[in-house]
């Protein structure tokens, strides 16, 4: 009879024992689950190559003959203005100098929409909180007869390539 009863008691510490043993398994199988997740996440976005590719700084502009003298001619997507003045051809950014708003072409020179800043035809500030006049970029002339413009290669103001 008291045998009995400490398999009873037994029996009941027993299966105590199995569901505490049952629910640390499941909690450890989870958390194994889990780090598993969480290394193949970690693995796929360091597979995953991070290199953005923007613009290209040096980019084609067509023909010289795309800008008959006189123009002023500005490519928003690429913000150059292109300028042409008889066979001399250069580029200026049209990247405002004060927050980086596009610049539009105006009569006198170029206009900011953002807060309002005023170039003179050669990116010079006339007006505006602009710190600095708009940059020039170097103009080349690619072997297959295009205008190139390389934006990260600042020249003084006044320096046009002959075409
Ligand atoms: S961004 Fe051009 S004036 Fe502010």
């Amino acid at each position: 009879m008291s045998q009995g009863i400490v398999e009873i008691v037994s029996g009941v510490e027993h299966k105590g024992a199995v569901d505490r043993r049952s629910v640390l398994s499941w909690l450890s199988g989870l958390a194994l689950f889990g780090s598993g997740v969480i290394s193949l996440v970690s693995d796929f976005v360091f597979i995953k190559p991070r290199a953005t590719y923007g613009q290209p700084s040096r980019f084609s502009i067509g023909r010289p003959d795309a800008y008959p003298p006189g123009t002023r001619m500005a490519i928003d997507g690429r913000r150059v203005c292109v300028v042409r003045d008889g066979d001399q051809v250069a580029a200026i950014s049209t990247t405002c100098t004060h927050l980086g708003c596009i610049v539009g072409v105006a009569e006198t020179g170029f206009a900011c929409p953002c807060h309002g800043s005023r170039f003179d035809q050669d990116g010079t500030v006339t007006g505006g909180p602009a710190p600095r006049s708009l940059p020039w970029f170097k103009v080349n002339l690619a072997p297959n007869g295009d205008l190139e413009v390389d934006a990260n290669a600042e020249v003084s103001p006044g320096t046009y390539l002959t075409v």
